[in-house]
């Protein structure tokens, strides 16, 4: 995959950030947890302002990597910093081991230590992708240090390598669609310009999620309707792709919301049973479904955890935040939109 690769500067410190995505159609269940390999197609809308942010600095041969969490990534150098907690270092490290190892391929082998300072612009562990930012920009960060400009497809192939498969997805802009089987690059199927949406996400819960993706992805073939999922996924993948050609937006919401729940159908229809869901999901769905009673085209979607991702379009934008605040389960709402791909500049800004 690397070999055609050249080096286009000399290694440096320098600053990546990358976007999350709210996924449409969902990666739920692989054939292969390591790689990964999923079970279906999944395709997912590219986020804007949740994004994690990542500084990379090569440190040179012989030395340990220095792993940092960083609080508030967007206030650059003054932000706080806290340790990282052990399974997040475990992880970072070893997807650090893999970049390096990739590296051997190419003609700027890199086998020294790197200081890594990132973090997320909002909640971790809470049904938004922070590993799919993360990875994402933590693969940019690190290939660029050690001097390559990734092209998407290898940032999405790499980024994916972490076992994150949501971050296959996080190496595009817009409407990004990540095949199943052995094909382990995602491909845009529309940009960020074309159609910009609205994620309203009504966060109802900022504790970390007590059953991870990988298990929930590891338990989702134990559920009896996950074979009828995957028989009739492929139909509301079309629907979601027609949706988006036609910018069609009821189509697209209506098939968006069945896809949310059809996933909490088969995590709680698991053997054990997986519950994402808090009394404020269902808090947050009975609205949804009284905005567009009320004349509002509001659509529900929900990720591995309890907060609700409600897409709307622009104009309707401001409404949907505002009766989801007057929600009693609600902490706090974040207003999300379509956005732009990864990018990195030189420095070390954390
Ligand atoms: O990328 P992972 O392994 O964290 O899995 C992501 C799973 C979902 O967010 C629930 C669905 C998806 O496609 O993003």
């Amino acid at each position: 995959m690397n070999t055609a690769l050249e080096p286009a500067h000399e290694p440096a410190p320098v600053t990546a950030e990358a976007p999350s995505n709210i996924a449409f159609i969902k990666y739920w269940g692989a054939r292969d947890l390591e790689t990964p390999v999923p079970f279906n197609r999944s395709l997912s809308m590219t986020l804007d302002a949740c994004r994690s942010i990542c500084s990379a600095s090569p440190l040179g041969d012989g030395k340990e990597d220095e792993i940092v969490w960083v609080e508030d990534p967007a206030a650059g150098r003054s932000a706080a910093s806290a340790e990282a907690p052990p399974s997040f270092v475990e992880r970072t490290r070893r997807h650090l081991d893999r970049l390096r190892e990739w590296s051997q391929g190419t003609a700027a082998s890199y086998s020294g230590g790197f200081r890594i300072a990132t973090g997320n612009t909002f909640p971790s562990a809470a049904g938004i992708a922070s590993s799919a930012s993360g990875f994402t920009a933590l693969t940019l960060a690190v290939a660029a240090a050690m001097g390559f400009d990734l092209p998407p497809r290898m940032l999405s192939a790499l980024s994916r390598s972490s076992g994150s498969g949501s971050a296959a997805r996080s190496a595009y802009g817009g409407y990004v669609e990540w095949p199943d089987g052995e094909s382990n690059a995602a491909v845009q199927v529309l940009d960020e310009d074309t159609w910009p949406l609205c994620d309203v996400v009504a966060v109802v819960e900022t504790a970390a999620k007590k059953v991870s993706s990988r298990d929930g992805h590891r338990l989702a073939v134990t559920s009896p309707y996950f074979a009828p999922r995957l028989a009739g996924l492929g139909g509301r993948l079309e629907r979601v792709r027609n949706a988006l050609r036609q910018r069609d937006f009821e189509a697209l919401g209506s098939a968006v919301e069945e896809e949310g729940i059809d996933l909490h159908l088969i995590a709680m229809s698991s053997r054990p049973p997986v519950y994402y869901w808090s009394p404020g999901t269902i808090e947050v769905l009975a609205a949804v479904r009284d905005l567009r009673a009320d004349g509002i085209a509001a659509y529900a979607t929900m990720d591995a955890g309890a907060n609700v991702h409600v897409i709307c379009q622009p104009a309707d934008e401001s409404r949907v935040a505002e009766r989801l605040e007057t929600l009693g389960s609600v902490e706090r709402v974040l207003r999300d939109r379509t956005g732009g791909p990864p990018a990195w500049r030189g420095g070390a800004e954390l």
